[in-house]
């Protein structure tokens, strides 16, 4: 059996995260790593060591196992940047929190977030994808598509799902963005202040309110917490959470996916020629660009496998740009096929922390990648191709910006 501190014997390991060269292909710096050992021995930003997952078949039977914790707040929990070590003491829900106390909330949350929900949403975000290409489409060419289109339309729906006022939009976003990657560690938990006194404020607004709304929080607020279910803190957290991973993540899927796409037309000339392949190119794109590329966990026991004992306290990160491209798995793992089966990955995770917000996300992503290249057939980028600032790898990942032109 190989352990950590045995392999700190071994040549200088990789350090993570690491930048992506292509915004759609793992960092290069990952290569070695690709088919050979499904772990190996990483080392983050202050030089501490962690277990880097690679493998499918073991990313998916560790991602199962409740011995390795998603708690952020106990100590050894693996820390990729200094800003995430500055936010690590404060409440996460859901994400943040091991069962029993997971098993309470999700099943708090999960009839929001159904897929029969999801498909009563589709109308409404079907409106919210038209609003935003009309007023694009008035404005322009050109345009950013970042602002004028991909931040928009998650952040429109989720302030309607969960009954936040859309008029808040910059502050919140720029919190979120300041969350996922602010300059520095302090501005990082400032950001996090703000949100939680925003929120706060928000559901103390929603509890004097005679006729509650409709959103999720309303529901949070009316029932939940009247009935003492939950705590104003647990209400927050769960709010910041919803409202962060709502629209942030959703958000770089449709830029960087309408990058993919551009930077691949015979496969966009596909799609367009048989819309009915849609759902299988939003899950292939899924696959392929693993926007949340580093998912965290700490062991609580010993766990043995693949002929390495993973210790109690020992730090594992799922790259999953790479578990998507095992070569066990996927054929030509590289290439952009809509007719394989990608449903497999890992990019909205496994296990019990599962994106509650998959089904959500596949709907915006749907109508609004179709929408985009129905109503606009001559949409081209306005800048060349590798001039186009994408994120750093230490967060999740997308376009910073996407100059297009039609
Ligand atoms: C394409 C967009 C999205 C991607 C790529 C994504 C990715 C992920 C991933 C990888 C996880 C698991 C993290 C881990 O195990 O460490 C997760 C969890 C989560 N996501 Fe998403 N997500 C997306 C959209 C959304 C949306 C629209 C929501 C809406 C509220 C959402 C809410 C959540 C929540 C609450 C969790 C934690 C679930 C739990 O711990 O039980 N996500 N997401």
């Amino acid at each position: 059996m190989t352990e950590l501190s045995e392999l700190s014997e071994l040549p200088e390991p990789v350090a993570f995260p690491q930048d992506r060269t292509c915004p759609y292909h793992p960092p290069t710096a990952y290569e070695p790593l690709r088919g050979t050992r499904p772990l190996t021995r990483v080392s983050l930003f202050d030089g501490s060591p962690a277990w880097l997952v690679t493998g499918h078949g073991v990313a998916r039977d560790l991602l199962a196992d409740p011995r390795l914790s998603t708690d952020r707040t106990r100590p050894g929990f693996p820390a990729p940047t200094e800003r995430f070590a500055a936010v690590r003491h404060k409440k996460t829900a859901l994400l943040g929190v091991d069962d029993p106390e997971h098993r309470v909330q999700r099943r708090m949350m999960v009839p929001s977030f159904t897929l029969k929900r999801a498909n009563e949403l589709r109308p409404s975000i079907q409106r919210v994808v038209d609003e935003r290409l009309d007023a694009m489409t008035a404005q322009g060419p050109p345009a950013d598509l970042v602002s004028a289109f991909a931040l928009p339309v998650p952040s429109m729906v989720i302030c309607a799902l969960l009954g936040v006022p859309y008029a808040d939009h910059e502050f919140f976003e720029e919190q979120s963005r300041r969350l996922l990657r602010g300059p520095t560690a302090d501005d990082t938990l400032r950001a996090r202040e703000r949100l939680e006194e925003y929120v706060g404020e928000l559901i103390d607004r929603k509890r004097k309110e005679r006729r509650p709304g409709d959103g999720v929080l309303d529901d949070l607020v009316h029932q939940q917490l009247r009935e003492g279910a939950v705590d104003r803190e647990e209400v927050t957290a769960l709010a910041i959470i919803l409202l962060v991973a709502g629209h942030e993540t959703t958000a770089n899927m449709i830029s960087l996916g309408t990058y993919t796409l551009l930077q691949h037309p015979e496969k966009l000339a596909e799609l367009r020629a048989d819309p009915a392949l849609l759902p299988a190119a939003v899950e292939e794109l899924m696959r392929m660009l693993s926007i949340a590329d580093g998912l965290l966990r700490l062991a609580t026991e010993d766990i043995e496998v693949a002929g390495t004992t993973i210790r109690a306290g020992d730090g594992v990160i799922f790259s999953t740009s790479v578990i998507n491209r095992d070569e066990t798995v996927y054929t030509e793992p590289d290439t952009l096929d809509w007719h394989r089966s990608a449903r497999h990955h890992v990019s909205f995770g496994f296990g019990i922390h599962q994106c509650l917000g998959q089904n959500l996300a596949r709907a915006e992503m749907e109508i609004a990648l179709h929408s985009l290249f129905a109503c606009l057939p001559g949409l081209r980028l306005a800048a060349p191709a590798d001039t186009i600032p994408f994120k750093p790898g230490d967060t999740i990942q997308g376009m910073l910006e996407l100059p297009v032109t039609w």
